[in-house]
């Protein structure tokens, strides 16, 4: 059989991630459903994630408009941000980030480490604002002010990433999972991801329906309701699919969001997340994120013991390893370090 193809060689590319990434089989599941990974944890650069693959048509148009420095925000943690700053380093670029605190956690580990640090260690000029619309948006427009006095050629990377270009990188996600499904024997029956900005959503539901497939997409959002996240997730499949002819029509009913995973809000842990932390990280040698592929995964293993998810499912871990180490005194309290780590 011969799979489709997308042909996306007319958009400007930079190629940052290691492709394709491994599609691996989990001892997670049970007889009726067995759990697939699809390690976008391991896209490489800046130690990886979902944004790389975003990032290489974002930066694409960055690169053909002439950009000398990127411009882009996110939270203390944003995965995105770090990616950024890492895209920017690898591409000669400066980057500047507005990064505001979306939750009152003042640990230290919160304070300066996980995400925060590498953004310092790939070169980032970090401004914190007050809150994540307001003070955000008047920091940025205040640096583009800036940079064009200087003559530089600044480009605003939009939130997450998450615009059509961006999300081209997922259509092409899609179609790399297929053509992995087809070569392993899977036979997939839904794909499980973190739904946050929401342009990885949009681009693998494009991309698969782009190619003729009708798997469903299954997001958990990790912060609103789930009819925020679902007009989010239109808004960027509909501008991603203006950039493609002959556009293909997704029906609303095709954008799946659950938000019973959420919790408290964005980026506050939840004890189911937290439980599946430890359970990967025990049972598969891999680390999930409190914040997205956390929460995530708590949703999967839920609907799968509910009896929701059946046959091969697959999971896209979309990365945010770093922000692990930001939320370290919830897994390890350092005043016990003496109990955890016994002297022999
Ligand atoms: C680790 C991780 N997973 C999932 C997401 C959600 O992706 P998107 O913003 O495209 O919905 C993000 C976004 O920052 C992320 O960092």
């Amino acid at each position: 059989m011969t799979l489709a193809r997308l042909d996306l060689f007319a958009f400007p590319r930079a190629r940052l991630a290691h492709l394709p990434t491994p599609l691996e089989p989990t001892r997670l599941g049970d007889g009726a459903v067995r759990i697939w990974m699809k390690r976008d944890d391991c896209t490489g650069l800046g130690m990886g994630g979902n944004k790389v693959r975003k990032l290489e048509f974002t930066l694409g148009d960055a690169l053909e408009n002439g950009a000398s420095l990127l411009i882009t925000s996110g939270a203390r943690h944003s995965n995105h941000v770090r990616q950024t700053a890492a895209a920017a380093a690898r591409l000669g670029l400066r980057c500047q980030a507005v990064l505001h605190d979306p939750i009152d956690r003042l640990t230290d580990f919160y304070a300066a480490s996980g995400n925060l640090l590498l953004d310092k260690l790939f070169g980032a000029e970090v401004h914190l604002a007050a809150d994540a619309e307001a003070a955000t948006e008047a920091k940025i427009a205040d640096l583009l002010r800036q940079a064009h006095a200087a003559g530089e050629r600044p480009y605003v990377v939009p939130l997450g990433a998450s615009n059509g270009f961006g999300s081209l990188g997922y259509a092409l996600c899609a179609e790399e999972i297929l053509g992995q499904c087809a070569l392993q024997a899977i036979r997939p029956t839904a794909i499980l991801l973190a739904t946050g900005s929401g342009g990885t959503h949009a681009g693998l539901l494009g991309g698969l329906r782009l190619l003729g497939s009708d798997l469903p997409v299954i997001g958990i959002s990790v912060s609103e309701p789930a009819s925020v996240k679902r007009a989010r997730v239109r808004a960027v499949l509909d501008e991603m699919l203006a950039l493609l002819a002959p556009a293909v029509p997704v029906p609303d009913s095709d954008i799946l969001v659950l938000d019973d995973y959420v919790g408290d809000g964005y980026a506050l842990p939840t004890a189911a997340a937290n439980a599946a932390i430890r359970r990967l990280a025990e049972s598969e040698g891999l680390l999930l994120d409190p914040v997205y592929t956390a929460k995530a995964m708590a949703g999967l293993l839920d609907m799968a013991a509910a009896g929701r998810l059946s046959g091969d499912v697959l999971f896209l871990h979309s990365g945010g390893t770093p922000a692990l180490f930001a939320y370290a005194d919830d897994f390890l309290s350092p005043t016990r370090l003496e109990e955890a780590f016994p002297l022999c």
